[in-house]
This record gives structure tokens, C-alpha cells and sequence, in this order.
């Protein structure tokens, strides 16, 4: 089992990644139930089946488990489904020295940790990621869900008082998904760890290899740089923006594409190649555009996908990003591995570049 610290200025807390881990659940997290009246385990129809009874069976002799599954995916994480999540929890009769575990992926970790910060004016959650993609969304207490007019536009932050990481139950989890995760696992590579990035460069060329053995000690680095970051900066006001290395555009192509055909990692894959092209554009750095290409197509990313929208429509997006400031576009890039800055870039300039792969011309 790997193990480490998230140290930040409301909380330290453990994760733990390894196999066989829900089984384990009790002993470990018996520090955090000690002293907890009950426990709500929020889940989605996907995950719960497989695994909320293991959960339950491990957790029961310690405090009484209550189960609310919810549909699976984004859709689920609404006002309407954070209601429902609501009721479960009153009807369950959680109090203030309740706990609710998230298990599932990131939808479920940003609803049933939003709702963990707001009952009873905020209790006690666990994290228990089943997605590849949760490695970033389980670390770092950002919690939230979306209105109809964007995605994440409620939320607060809350951080865990553990994570617990059982990479057995990634094995039900469809391809897409592992290559959507990957992605952040690349992206925490390129921002802040290049000992990480060259060996997934050298281990991992297919979406096969990103189930190898070798993925516990890759998750514990990866979440290692999300950690360190967020220790940091817990609220965004500095390095975190690093975090969204590629997500300019790719929020702005996920947007563009109605949440459907592109999972996040896909998008924000394309996103990171992008990044490097317009960095060395604008002459911050030499990327070795061919080569990168080569990588992430090999992975089975979408890496010209910007391709398919309307340049100015993707920088319309772009510019109503609720991280965008009064319009201005700002970019993470990068001039070389573990180099990231922020950039404020002209309009022109990315839509040349768009235009350019729309033209088939990069
Ligand atoms: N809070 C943060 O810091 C942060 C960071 C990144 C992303 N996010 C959020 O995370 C969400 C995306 O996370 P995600 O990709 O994990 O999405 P998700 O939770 O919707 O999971 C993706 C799909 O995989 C299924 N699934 C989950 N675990 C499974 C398993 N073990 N076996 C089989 N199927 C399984 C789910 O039911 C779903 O259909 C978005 O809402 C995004 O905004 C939050
Ligand atoms: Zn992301």
C-alpha cells in the first residue's frame, strides 16, 4: 500500500492506494469513524452494485451505514439531485458528528463532498475514488455542483478526512474512463513532476499499459504533486491556476461538444497539446509538437479535436470561463517539463492557431 499526507491549512489527512483497500476500510479509517454517529455512503448506480456492500459489510461493525445511489453521471451533479442527497441525509437521521463517504468518481466526490460542506452548516466525508480521474478530484477539498447556466458554479471548499483508494476497483472501469484520467496524470507530470513524466513516457504507450503494477506508485506521485499544490494554495490564489494546464480549452471543447462525445480527459489532453503549440508559438519554448503528438495519439487521445468546432466560438467559450478575468484570456503554459506560467494571450493568436488545425495546416 502507498501512502500519503495531504497537508493543508484546514486539515491533514491521509490517503491510502492500494488493492484490496475497501476491505481494509474499517482499520483504516477507524481514526476518522471513532466517535461518529453514522455513516451516509453516497454513490451512483454504476458504483454502488459493485461496491457499496463491501463498504457496508466493512464498515457496520464500527457505526450504523446508510446507502443513497444516485443516478450515474454528470447530469446527476444538479440542485436537483444535491436535494435528493439532502433528504437521505435527514431521513437518515445524520447529525452533526455524522460522516458521508463519497464512492464513485468525481461526480460523486464533488456532490457528496458539497454536501458534506453544507449539512448542518458542514460534517465530516471521506473520499473512496473509483475512477482514475478522482486521483485529482479526490485531493484538494473543492466540492461543488452545476447549474443549468455552468458547470461548477456552486460549490465551497472541504477537505476530506481521508482518502481511501482501492485501485482493485478500477478494474470494472471502461477504457474511456481510464484514458480520461490518465490525462491529469500527464498533466501533474508536465506541471511539476518530470521523474514521473519520463517514466509514463517510457512505460505507458498504450491505454494497456496504464493498468500495469506500476500504476499504485504513479498514483502516489501524481496525487503527491496535486498535494504539494494544494498545500500551497488551497484557495486558488496562486499556483493552483497551474492545475489547469489544458483545461482552457478543454472546458471550452467539452462545452462545445454538450458534455457528450469527449470525456474531460480527452478534452483536456487536446487542450495540453494545444498549450504547447501556442507556447512555442508565442516563442516560450521548443516543444517537440511532433513528438508529444505521437504520445498522446498512441494513448488514444483526440489530439486535433478542436478541429471539429468553430474557432470563434471556442474562444467566445473561452472568454466566459468563470476563470477568465473580465474577458481576458489566460493560458497555462509551459516552457518545458515542470516550467508552467500564466500567460495572458491575444485573442488573434489562438484563433490563428485554431484555424490553422482547423485547416489541417499543424
Ligand atoms: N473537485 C475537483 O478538484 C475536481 C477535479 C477534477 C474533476 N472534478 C469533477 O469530477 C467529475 C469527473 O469525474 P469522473 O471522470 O470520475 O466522472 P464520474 O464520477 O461521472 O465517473 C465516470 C463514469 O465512470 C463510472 N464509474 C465510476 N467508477 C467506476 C468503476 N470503478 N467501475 C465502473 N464504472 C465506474 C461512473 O458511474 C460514470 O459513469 C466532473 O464532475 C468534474 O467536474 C473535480
Ligand atoms: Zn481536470
Amino acid at each position: 500500500m502507498e501512502k500519503l499526507i495531504v497537508d493543508t491549512s484546514s486539515r491533514e489527512y491521509p490517503v491510502y492506494i492500494g488493492e484490496g483497500l475497501l476491505h481494509q476500510s474499517a482499520d483504516l479509517l477507524a481514526p476518522v469513524l471513532e466517535g461518529k454517529t453514522k455513516a451516509l455512503v453516497i454513490s451512483d448506480s454504476n458504483t454502488a452494485p459493485l461496491y457499496a456492500e463491501t463498504v457496508r459489510t466493512a464498515l457496520e461493525p464500527l457505526l450504523p451505514v446508510h446507502l443513497h445511489t444516485l443516478p450515474a453521471g454528470e447530469q446527476s451533479k444538479s440542485l436537483e439531485e444535491y436535494e435528493q442527497v439532502m433528504t437521505a441525509c435527514i431521513h437518515a437521521g445524520l447529525d452533526r458528528h455524522s460522516v458521508i463517504l463519497a464512492l464513485g468518481g468525481g461526480m460523486i466526490g464533488d456532490l457528496a463532498g458539497f454536501a458534506a460542506a453544507t449539512y448542518m452548516r458542514g460534517i465530516s466525508f471521506v473520499q473512496v475514488p473509483t475512477t482514475l480521474l478522482a486521483q485529482d478530484s479526490s485531493v484538494g477539498g473543492k466540492t461543488g455542483i452545476n447549474h443549468p447556466l455552468g458547470k461548477n458554479l456552486i460549490g465551497a471548499f472541504h477537505q476530506p478526512e481521508a482518502v481511501l483508494y482501492d485501485t482493485d476497483t478500477l478494474s470494472s472501469l471502461p477504457d474511456k474512463e481510464w484514458r480520461s484520467g490518465f490525462a491529469e496524470m500527464i498533466k501533474h507530470a508536465f506541471i511539476k513532476d518530470s521523474n514521473l513524466l519520463s517514466r509514463l513516457r517510457t512505460e505507458v504507450q498504450s491505454t494497456e499499459d496504464m493498468k500495469k503494477e506500476s500504476l499504485k506508485q504513479f498514483l502516489r506521485q501524481s496525487m503527491t504533486v496535486k498535494a504539494d499544490i494544494v498545500k500551497e494554495d488551497e484557495r486558488e490564489t496562486g499556483v493552483r491556476a497551474f492545475l489547469n494546464y489544458g483545461h482552457t480549452l478543454g472546458h471550452a471543447m467539452e462545452k462545445a461538444s454538450g458534455y457528450n462525445n469527449l470525456t474531460h480527459g480527452e478534452a483536456v489532453a487536446a487542450g495540453m497539446i494545444f498549450a504547447m503549440k501556442l507556447s512555442n508559438y508565442l516563442q516560450y519554448s521548443n516543444w517537440d509538437i511532433a513528438y508529444e503528438t505521437a504520445w498522446f495519439t498512441a494513448l488514444g487521445y483526440p489530439v486535433e479535436a478542436a478541429s471539429a468546432f468553430e474557432p470563434a466560438a471556442l474562444v467566445e467559450t473561452m472568454k466566459n470561463d468563470k476563470k477568465a478575468r473580465a474577458g481576458e484570456l489566460t493560458f497555462v503554459l509551459a516552457s518545458a517539463p515542470e516550467r508552467p506560467f500564466l500567460a495572458k494571450v491575444k485573442e488573434r493568436d489562438i484563433l490563428h492557431l485554431l484555424l490553422e488545425m482547423k485547416k489541417g495546416g499543424s
